[in-house]
């Protein structure tokens, strides 16, 4: 059986750090369904790693709920966790159907990117008994808005904003909170106050868990790499090397 979101704080509680990653598709899901992950994450990086967009502004609902219904098939025993696209939750009632529609697609919970602003959607999702999870620091559906990807809460007024974000969405109830591209003394200074279990990337190592993409994990996608990922397996030149034997082989 599947271990309820609302299970991550009990974790948070007990000290133990939530490991999870993204997934995609069927195989993928049904690969990592018995790693020991704490959700496997539909994220919205799939418009760049599997769809070819520059960034994840331009993935839909429809590009969600397909790859959602995919790893949901694949994931028995690990929660499915699905991001709400970019325009997805511009108004409480449009953010609850889509959330609605992700959960018939098989998500176990959404996640959201924002804080405060987006605060009434939150709360809505959650009234509605769908679990969610909140993303702050380095916002990737703004990153054409922001001109890139920088680091949040380096200087006094991004790091009390993102605090007092954080402290928002943990008093609304959301599963963890995942904190993308935050100066590490202040994700540290997060982690420390909200009684949700928080998920970093590139954020340090004193969140409470991790997320990477699993394409940087294992070297899938080789024509960009996180400067904070570390990757484990090299399967790209894994997959050229396979194939450049078969050519080989059936043109011998
Ligand atoms: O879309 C995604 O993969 C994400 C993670 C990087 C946190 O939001």
């Amino acid at each position: 059986m599947k271990p309820p979101i609302s299970s991550f704080r009990k974790s948070k509680l007990e000290g133990r750090r939530l490991a999870t990653l993204t997934a995609y598709d069927y195989p993928t899901a049904r690969l990592l369904d018995d790693c020991g992950l704490d959700f496997l994450l539909v994220g919205d990086s799939l418009g760049m790693v599997v769809l070819g967009h520059p960034d994840t502004t331009q993935v839909t609902m429809a590009d969600m709920i397909h790859h959602t219904k995919a790893v949901a098939r694949g994931a028995a025993l690990t929660p499915v966790v699905s991001d709400m696209p970019a325009g997805s939750c511009e108004a409480p009632d449009l953010a609850l159907e889509n959330a609605r529609q992700l959960r018939q697609a098989g998500a176990d919970a959404v996640k959201i990117e924002g804080g405060r602003e987006i605060l009434p959607a939150i709360e809505r999702i959650l009234a509605d008994g769908i679990p969610a999870i909140g993303h702050l620091g380095m916002l990737p559906q703004q990153v054409v808005v922001e001109g890139g990807y920088h680091i949040k809460g380096r200087n006094d007024a991004e790091a009390e904003r993102l605090q007092a974000d954080a402290a928002a969405l943990d008093n609304a109830g959301v599963g963890a909170i995942v904190l993308e591209l935050v100066h590490p003394p202040i994700a540290e200074a997060i982690s420390r106050t909200v009684s949700c279990p928080t998920i970093g990337i590139g954020s340090g190592d004193t969140c409470d868990g991790n997320i990477l993409v699993l394409h940087d994990l294992i070297g899938l996608f080789p024509w960009f790499r996180p400067k904070f990922a570390t990757p484990r397996a090299d399967v790209s030149a894994e997959i050229l090397r396979a194939v450049h034997e078969y050519v080989a082989a059936v043109t011998r």
